[in-house]
C-alpha cells in the first residue's frame, strides 16, 4: 500500500540521448498515453514525440509512487504526469504575451482524487509566476476541473459541418486564388502563415512544430506519430500572389454517406483566404459534405450563397486562461475607452486576492492595490476575469450568470466600456 509518504514529484527536461530517447522520457510519454486510453506509441513515434517536446522548450512533471512494487507499472513509470511549455497569447493590439502552456496532465486510476493534480498544478503555476510569465493557458478534457485553479473560458470554438452538393458558391467576387499543393509543401509555407495569422487574431496562442508537422501530413495526432497517407492541402494566395492560408484536408472514403472532406488543419490571415478555401472544397465533384472547425462568428455563413448549407454542430469552451500577474495583464491590455474602476478580485490560489483599481487615461492603463477597506464597484473570481479579459465574454453576460456581483449602479456599463474588444476571440491551436 502506497501513502502520501512515499509520493515523490520531480521535474525534468525530456531528452534525446544518441538520438534514443531517455528512459525517464520514454516512461513519461507512455504514461501519458495510458492516462488519454490511447494506443501505445512505438520506439520511432516516441523519438519523435520527444523530439516535439524538446522542440518545445517542454518541462515534465512526473509523479513517483515509492511504495510501487513489480509487476505494478508503478515500479518504474509515474503515477501521474503534467507538462507545460512557453508560447505566446494574442492579447489584443497586436501585443504578443509569454504564456505558460499545461498539457498531458494525467492522474492514474490507482492515484487519483489524493490531491496529486492540485500539488501539480499549484507549484508548476508558483513557479511561472516567480519566474514573471504573466498568463498559463490550457485546453481542457472537462470543464469541471480547472476553474478552482483561477482558469476561466476565454474562447470558445464551433465545429460545423456544410452541405455541398451544389457545391460552396459564395456571394462575392474572389480576391485571391486557390492552389493544390502537396502537404508537404507545407512545411515551407505554414509557419509564416501561423505567424502571421497569431499576430493579426485576438485569443491566439502560437502553433508549434507539431501544428506544422500536422498541417504537413508528417503525422495524425499525438497518439498516432505516423505519415497520413490520405491527405490533401490547398494554399490560398492574396491578389498579389502572396499565401496568407492553408488548408489540409482527408476524404472520409465511400464508405461514409454522404462523401464527405474532413479539414485538418486550416489557418488563414484573412476572411477572404478562409472563404475561398472552403469555395474550393466545395468545388470537389462527388463530395456531399465539409467538416471541420472555426470561430463561432465564423465568416462562412455570411460568405456564403446558401448561409443554411453551414450548421454548427456544437459549440464549446476551448482555451482557458489563468492570470498569474494582475498587474501585468491588466496593465499590458488596450481598452475600448478611458475610465475607471475598482474590483475585488477572488482567488483561491491567492496570486491575484484583494481590491484592485484599474485607471485608463489617452489609452494607458494602470493598475494598482486599492486598500482592503475599499469600496469595489463589482467583485468577481479570478477565473472570470479570465473570460471578460480577452472580450469573449461581457460584463453584461458574467453578471446575468450570477458570477460577477455588482455593487455600484454604472459598473457593468464601465466594464464593457472598457474591456469592449472588436472581435470575438478565437485560438485554434490545440495542445
Ligand atoms: C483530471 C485528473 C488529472 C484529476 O487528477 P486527480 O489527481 O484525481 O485530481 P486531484 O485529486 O488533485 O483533485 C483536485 C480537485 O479537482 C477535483 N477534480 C479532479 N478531477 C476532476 C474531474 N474529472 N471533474 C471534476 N472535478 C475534478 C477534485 O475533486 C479536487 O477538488 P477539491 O480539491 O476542490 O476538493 C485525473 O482524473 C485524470 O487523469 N483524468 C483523465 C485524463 C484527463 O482528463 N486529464 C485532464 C486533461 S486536460
Amino acid at each position: 500500500m502506497s501513502d502520501d509518504t512515499t509520493i515523490r514529484l520531480e521535474r525534468f527536461e525530456p531528452e534525446l540521448i544518441d538520438g534514443v530517447p531517455a528512459p525517464s522520457t520514454v516512461d513519461f510519454l507512455t504514461a501519458i498515453s495510458r492516462g488519454f486510453h490511447e494506443s501505445q506509441l512505438d520506439a520511432d513515434e516516441l523519438k519523435i514525440l520527444a523530439g516535439l517536446e524538446i522542440a518545445d522548450n517542454t518541462t515534465f512533471t512526473a509523479v513517483y509512487d515509492e511504495a510501487a512494487v513489480q509487476p505494478s507499472l508503478h515500479a518504474e513509470a509515474p503515477v501521474a504526469t503534467y507538462a507545460s511549455f512557453p508560447g505566446t497569447l494574442n492579447i489584443g493590439g497586436g501585443n504578443l504575451m509569454p504564456v505558460h502552456q499545461i498539457t498531458s496532465v494525467t492522474v492514474s486510476p490507482t492515484h487519483r482524487r489524493r490531491g496529486l493534480l492540485r500539488t501539480m498544478i499549484t507549484e508548476d503555476l508558483a513557479v511561472a509566476r516567480e519566474a514573471g510569465v504573466v498568463f498559463a493557458a490550457l485546453t481542457a478534457s472537462e470543464a469541471t476541473i480547472y476553474g478552482r485553479f483561477g482558469f476561466g473560458r476565454a474562447t470558445q470554438r464551433a465545429r460545423f459541418t456544410l452541405k455541398t452538393h451544389r457545391g460552396a458558391p459564395l456571394r462575392v467576387e474572389t480576391e485571391g486564388s486557390v492552389v493544390a499543393v502537396a502537404p508537404d509543401v507545407l512545411k515551407k509555407y505554414a509557419p509564416a502563415i501561423f505567424a502571421a495569422a497569431h499576430a493579426h487574431t485576438l485569443g491566439s496562442i502560437s502553433a508549434t512544430q507539431f501544428d506544422v508537422g500536422q498541417a504537413a501530413g508528417q503525422w495524425e495526432d499525438y497518439d498516432s506519430l505516423k505519415p497520413v497517407n490520405n491527405l490533401r492541402a490547398a494554399l490560398h494566395l492574396d491578389a498579389q500572389g502572396k499565401p496568407d492560408g492553408f488548408m489540409s484536408y482527408l476524404f472520409s472514403g465511400w464508405k461514409l454517406d454522404p462523401p464527405t472532406m474532413e479539414i485538418g488543419q486550416m489557418c488563414t490571415v484573412t476572411g477572404a483566404a478562409r472563404r475561398e478555401l472552403i469555395a474550393y472544397l466545395g468545388a470537389h465533384d462527388l463530395v456531399e459534405k465539409i467538416t471541420g472547425r472555426g470561430p463561432v462568428d465564423d465568416v462562412l455563413p455570411t460568405a456564403l450563397e446558401n448561409a443554411r448549407a453551414y450548421k454548427a454542430t456544437a459549440v464549446g469552451d476551448h482555451l482557458w486562461l489563468r492570470i498569474l500577474d494582475l498587474e501585468t495583464a491588466l496593465t499590458a491590455r488596450t481598452y475600448g475607452r478611458d475610465g475607471r474602476i475598482l474590483l475585488r478580485i477572488h482567488d483561491s490560489l491567492g496570486m491575484a486576492e484583494g481590491h484592485w483599481e484599474l485607471t485608463v487615461v489617452d489609452s494607458a492603463a494602470s493598475v494598482r492595490r486599492a486598500p482592503e477597506n475599499s469600496e469595489p464597484a463589482a467583485s468577481l473570481d479570478i477565473r472570470d476575469l479570465a473570460s471578460l479579459y480577452l472580450g469573449g465574454f461581457s460584463a453584461a453576460h458574467l453578471a446575468a450568470a450570477g458570477v460577477l456581483k455588482i455593487h455600484a449602479t454604472g459598473a457593468v456599463q464601465t466594464l464593457d466600456a472598457l474591456f469592449a474588444t472588436d472581435t470575438i476571440p478565437y485560438c485554434q491551436a490545440d495542445f
